[in-house]
């Protein structure tokens, strides 16, 4: 995904900014341009006017990290163009390939994600002739007090941060290594936050970390939920607690307070980890009719074993039992997963176990990957990758031909009924046809009429797509 910034402003200096990888990075990205907007740099879209050019990045999977570098390398040439230009990686990829981006590419800049508090300072490193390089992770930052300024893709919908990192080392990620211990963030400035964007006239906010079951506030001396020792304490022990009411405040009862706010106002949430998907927070989304009845659970493999090399902690009995409590809460919601083909030692019968499970579950939507080694990981380290390629690719396949008709068959139960939809947009297509989402977080298009981006709209379905559906206005 590449999102660029579109605002404007009279100031000193420019920035353009390119972001690559997960929603986490949209919004990293937006606490960015916060934070330089504060130092006299407005945003250009044009690279060719950018006094700073920066980049933020992904590291899940190694082909993205090697587009996002020959990227690097071609703004690099865009850099030496014009006397002064500054160029900056930032994201996961400053704090895994640090080195490698000072030695191979023409940076100036490398800060990790916990690190942009200090661009500023660090810009003016820069200035001064040096390159600016921070990539400490912190065990606090959440950056809940910056207001992040909105991509303003559609000025509908937006996605808020509501934790940062994450604990659960699963074999094969990086992220625990990019992206730093798991914290949450203060609820007070996430409740503001979702405040100002009703007022703004956003329709939905999504709720985003890597983990958000396992959000958890507790005071200022932040830990997450879990207690099995691999808590984010603060290191140094402090005890200086704001005793508000929030305290101890979990992922359940922030949802209830968010949705709270205004029940004209769309909440979904991602990504949840199965092991802790509660029937405690199945009951608040049932209760409240602007929850979102979309649950993305990522599975990833539908053998227990391979799940427990991957040390996902469930089995596919837990998984299942989970997903059978989504379809006694909440009817009707839609599923959707992560899987991945190929993972260290999965023979056959392993992979046809995720075939099974797969339709068994339904699933309305899927993002499929083969497996991709990591350095660093625990699998990298202690593990072969031993599935062979052409054999990860006929798995891949096989998971992705069974999605699309299993995405197809989502959206053919959905022709005849009338759905409710938050219009985002134009439609790619037809200027003449709009598009948006229902609560499932199914794409619907429809003749534009007299609607606008943010209305809510009932479209009868007529026809679909595996990808979407097709109706008209009622
Ligand atoms: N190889 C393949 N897929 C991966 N993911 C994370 N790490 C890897 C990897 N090394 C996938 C998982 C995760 C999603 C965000 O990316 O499915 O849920
Ligand atoms: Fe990676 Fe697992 Fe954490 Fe998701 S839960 S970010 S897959 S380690």
């Amino acid at each position: 995904m590449v999102f660029f910034l579109t605002l404007s402003a009279v100031s000193d200096r420019k920035i353009y900014i390119e972001t690559y990888g997960c929603q986490m990075n949209v919004v990293d990205s937006e606490v960015v341009v916060a934070i330089l907007l504060q130092h006299n740099y407005s945003v250009t879209e044009k690279v060719e006017e950018a006094d700073l050019i920066l980049v933020n990045t992904c590291s899940i999977r190694e082909n993205a990290e090697q587009r996002v570098l020959s990227r690097i390398r071609d703004l690099g040439q865009i850099r030496r163009k014009r006397e002064g230009v500054s160029l900056g990686v930032i994201g996961c990829m400053a704090e895994r390939l640090r080195e490698a981006l000072l030695e191979q590419t023409e940076v100036d800049l490398v800060v990790g994600p916990d690190a942009y508090r200090q661009l500023p300072d660090l810009l003016r490193e820069v200035g001064s002739g040096q390159k600016g390089i921070n990539t400490l992770l912190s065990m606090e930052e959440t950056y809940g007090d910056i207001s992040p300024v909105r991509m303003d893709r559609n000025g509908v919908t937006a996605f808020v941060s509501i934790m940062r990192g994450c604990n659960n080392f699963c074999a094969y990620c990086v992220v625990p290594g990019t992206r730093g211990r798991e914290r949450s963030r203060d609820p007070e400035s996430i409740i503001h936050e979702v405040k100002e964007l009703v007022g703004k006239g956003y329709r939905e906010v999504t709720l985003l970390g890597q983990n958000v079951n396992s959000y958890r506030w507790q005071g200022n001396g932040n830990t997450s939920r879990r207690e099995d020792g691999a808590t984010s304490r603060r290191e140094d022990g402090a005890t200086s607690r704001r005793e508000d009411g929030m305290t101890g405040l979990t992922f359940e009862r922030l949802l209830e307070r968010v949705a709270g706010i205004d029940p004209g106002m769309r909440v979904r949430f991602a990504t949840s980890h199965p092991r802790d998907m509660t029937d405690e927070l199945l009951g608040v989304i049932a209760s409240f009719p602007n929850l979102c009845r979309a649950i993305h659970l990522p599975v990833q493999s539908g053998s227990s074993a391979v799940l427990k090399r991957m040390n996902r902690k469930y089995t596919r009995e837990h998984y299942m039992d989970r997903v059978e409590a989504i379809r006694k809460y909440l009817p009707g919601a839609s599923l959707s997963t992560d899987l991945i083909a190929g993972f260290c030692g999965e023979t056959g019968e392993e992979h046809r176990e995720t075939l099974s499970l797969m339709e068994w579950a339904g699933y309305d939507f899927a993002y499929m990957f083969k497996y991709n080694e990591r350095p660093g990981t625990y699998a990298a380290e202690h593990y072969r990758d031993d599935v062979p390629e052409e054999v990860k690719t006929r798995r891949l396949s096989e998971i992705i031909n069974l999605q699309s008709e299993l995405s197809l068959k989502s959206k053919k139960k959905d022709v005849g009924s009338v759905v409710e939809v938050l219009v985002e947009g134009t439609s790619k297509r037809s200027d003449l046809h709009l598009y948006g989402r229902t609560p499932q977080n199914k794409v619907v298009v429809f003749p534009r009429k007299e609607f606008n981006p943010g209305d809510l709209v009932r479209v009868r379905i007529n026809s679909c797509t595996a990808a979407t559906l097709l109706g008209e206005a009622v």
